[in-house]
């Protein structure tokens, strides 16, 4: 590139006035694409409108061209594809980040007008193949420029995004091929020259819209959305061969090239849909959908067609496979559903296999520990407030864990600021269900506790009423004299474990030296007890659960999107618990707590907090007044119901409690 063409680059204004009023916008589905589905979006919109209830997600996660997704931009979008160059264009039409329309269209009118002279990887590697040397020489001049501007700050990354965009849109339309780069046509004179147009996205984007540039199958194990259209390649002609070329022109790393097509290597690029492997790739994937409705495109050339258009997949391995996950039911272009089984379905070209997912039905678990607080008699009040969808959810104040071990969320984050309570359950989790109950087994003979399921009452010489206190009080007081020597390791936590089922009223209390303080109680580890304990510890071992302790003002938001629950059950400021009986939950954490939350709102990252604004003729002013000032919705909840006195001994007066969210 010469010094002058140089010079120029950075002066697209002085050709503003001459050229812009000759630019051409360009729309999405201006580009040819093999198994482009423009075409079908009145179909796959009438499915989904007949069929399909409250979705506020769509997430196409093969996304090609992104014709499909475009048909849904009033929703959040989530888009897929492991081609780059399909990746860099779905962030030009849905990224949800702002841009200069006007800097697009003075770049854009800049690039048109400029003559390049000078040769460069494009123009050395593919001078009049798929285009002539001249073209060739612009796109490789343009692609340089947009990458040097990104790095300087003059464009963000929507705006680099929208320019290349642009830049495949213009190289695409005038490509010596007949649709796709496995070949150019040889001795034909190139005469159409490159001319860029202005993208138009659409106007108003969902700030949560995501694009992915990731193997779908890994992908899938991370996101959810309430419908995920699924169009994967359906025979063995692999995209990233039919596109090197711009996928080459969108990555720009210049890789070498070679044969007729100068085609660079594609190893990491080619799709397991597109070979033998591709039934198991999306049995795998069906099983890590986690949506409502699932939409899928397959053609239906199997063994129809010559060997390379065959498809990969038969049509009763996807309804094999589409029927574990829930109700399949196949739409075809003339808009006729079928229902499973029917063997004409394969007669008709188009067709949408749309399935309704079955949801997991979890029983609501209850915490092994008899946490004061615990909102499990609350629980069937508060859940169903909770967004059926949820990525994170943080249980800022788990204390027993009742509620988020019963959340269906793709990641259950417990935080709490109790050392020991967040080191029993990192111990429950980490020694898994059968070391925990032997561990137990064997504390309760060391110390020579009672078993009252193996060998009744009467063994023990007491009754159910009275309890077992005398009798465990000298193994009981052993135990916790040797609890509070303090040796930290796994063993030791399930130690506590032991101490907390013997104690006083199962509960869990610690003096200000740290030392557990609770004396006997009355019951041991009997069936009811061990069998909280075994559900929690198979739910603990099903799904994605961390734990953290940490102040509630230290715990990590930023990962969270919009599709986030922060769920916050603190200590009552005017009610008394246990764990606040040293009164370590003060106004000042009340003020700290409610600053927390107005900064996730500002963030558009959902929260929902319990809390009782009154009770035993006290008011909490500060969450009255804060509740006064904004715009959270305020649910008040039957107190009764829990029928527990964990707040307040008083029972007479009634108890205002509330569930405050921001959505
Ligand atoms: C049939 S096309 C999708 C067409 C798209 N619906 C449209 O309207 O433009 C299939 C797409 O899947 C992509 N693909 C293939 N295997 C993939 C994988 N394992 N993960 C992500 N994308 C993949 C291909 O690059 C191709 O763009």
């Amino acid at each position: 590139m010469s010094v002058a063409e140089r010079a120029i680059s950075y002066e697209p204004a002085m050709l503003e006035e001459k050229s812009e009023f000759a630019l051409k916008t360009t729309r999405i589905n201006n580009r040819r694409y093999l198994g482009n589905k423009y075409k079908l979006l009145s179909f796959i919109k009438s499915v989904v409108a007949e069929s399909c209830e409250g979705v506020n997600s769509v997430a196409d996660i093969f996304a090609g061209t992104g014709a499909v997704a475009s048909a849904f931009t009033d929703k959040r979008l989530i888009t897929n594809d492991n081609l780059y160059s399909n990746y860099i264009c779905h962030l030009a039409w849905f990224s949800p980040q702002s841009y200069s329309r006007e800097k697009i269209k003075r770049l854009v009118a800049y690039y048109n007008g400029l003559c390049v002279t000078g040769d460069n990887y494009m123009s050395d590697n593919f001078a009049d193949t798929f285009f002539s040397r001249a073209d060739c020489r612009k796109i490789g001049f343009i692609r340089e420029d947009v990458e040097t501007r990104f790095a300087l700050g003059e464009i963000n990354e929507r705006e680099r995004a929208l320019l290349i965009t642009s830049l495949l849109y213009a190289s695409d339309k005038i490509a010596n091929t007949c649709g796709h780069y496995d070949a150019f046509r040889q001795g034909v004179k190139i005469d159409r020259c490159l001319e860029l147009s202005v993208p138009l996205p659409a106007d108003s984007l969902n700030s949560g819209n995501r694009c992915y540039n990731e193997d779908t199958n890994e992908l899938i194990k991370r996101v959810s959305a309430d419908l995920v259209y699924i169009d994967p390649p359906y025979n063995s002609r692999q995209y990233c061969d039919a596109y090197h070329l711009l996928e080459n022109i969108a990555r720009w790393e210049k890789p070498k090239v070679s044969g007729v097509a100068r085609k660079m290597d594609r190893t990491n690029l080619k799709s397991d849909y597109c070979t033998n492997k591709a039934a198991a790739a999306f049995e795998d994937l069906i099983a890590n959908v986690s949506a409502r409705y699932i939409l899928l495109s397959y053609n239906n050339m199997a063994q129809k067609g010559n060997g390379r258009s065959n498809a990969k997949i038969s049509d009763a391995d996807i309804m094999r496979i589409l029927s574990a996950k829930g109700e399949v039911k196949v739409f075809t272009r003339d808009y006729k559903p079928f229902s499973a089984g029917k063997s004409d379905i394969y007669e008709h070209a188009e067709r949408l296999f749309f399935c309704i997912c079955k949801q997991k039905e979890r029983p609501i678990i209850q915490s092994p520990l008899n946490y004061t607080g615990g909102k499990f008699k609350l629980l069937n009040q508060i859940l169903p407030y909770f967004p059926d969808r949820i990525d994170t959810f943080i249980d800022l104040f788990c204390g027993g864990c009742n509620v988020g071990v019963n959340v269906n969320a793709g990641r259950v984050i417990f935080n709490d600021n109790s050392p020991h309570l967040l080191c029993l359950y990192n111990a429950f989790k980490n020694l898994g269900k059968s070391t925990v109950l032997q561990m137990i087994e064997d504390f309760i003979a060391q110390y020579g506790l009672s078993r009252s399921t193996k060998n009744g009452y009467d063994f023990y010489g007491c009754e159910s009423s009275a309890g077992l206190g005398d009798f465990n009080r000298k193994p009981f007081l052993r135990l916790r004299e040797d609890f509070n020597k303090k040796n930290v390791d796994y063993k030791y936590y399930i130690m506590l474990y032991v101490l907390i089922v013997y104690a006083f009223n199962n509960q869990i209390r610690f003096n200000a030296k740290g030392k557990f303080n609770l004396p006997v109680g009355k019951r041991d580890f009997n069936d009811k007890m061990k069998s909280k304990l075994c559900a929690f510890l198979d739910r603990l071992s099903e799904g994605n659960y961390i734990f953290s302790c940490l102040d509630f003002r230290e715990v990590d938001t930023a990962a969270l999107t919009e599709n986030s629950l922060v769920y916050c059950d603190p200590p009552y400021l005017i009610a008394c618990a246990t764990y606040n009986e040293r009164n370590s939950w003060n106004e000042r954490c009340e003020h700290s707590l409610y600053a927390v939350l107005d900064a996730l709102d500002t963030r558009n990252i959902k929260f929902a907090l319990s809390n009782v604004v009154s009770s035993k003729g006290k008011t909490n002013t500060i969450l009255a007044k804060w509740l006064s000032q904004r715009n959270y919705r305020t649910i008040h909840l039957n107190y009764s119901y829990s029928n527990s006195n964990y707040h307040t001994k008083d029972k007479t007066q009634s108890t205002d409690e509330v569930l405050i969210v921001n959505y």
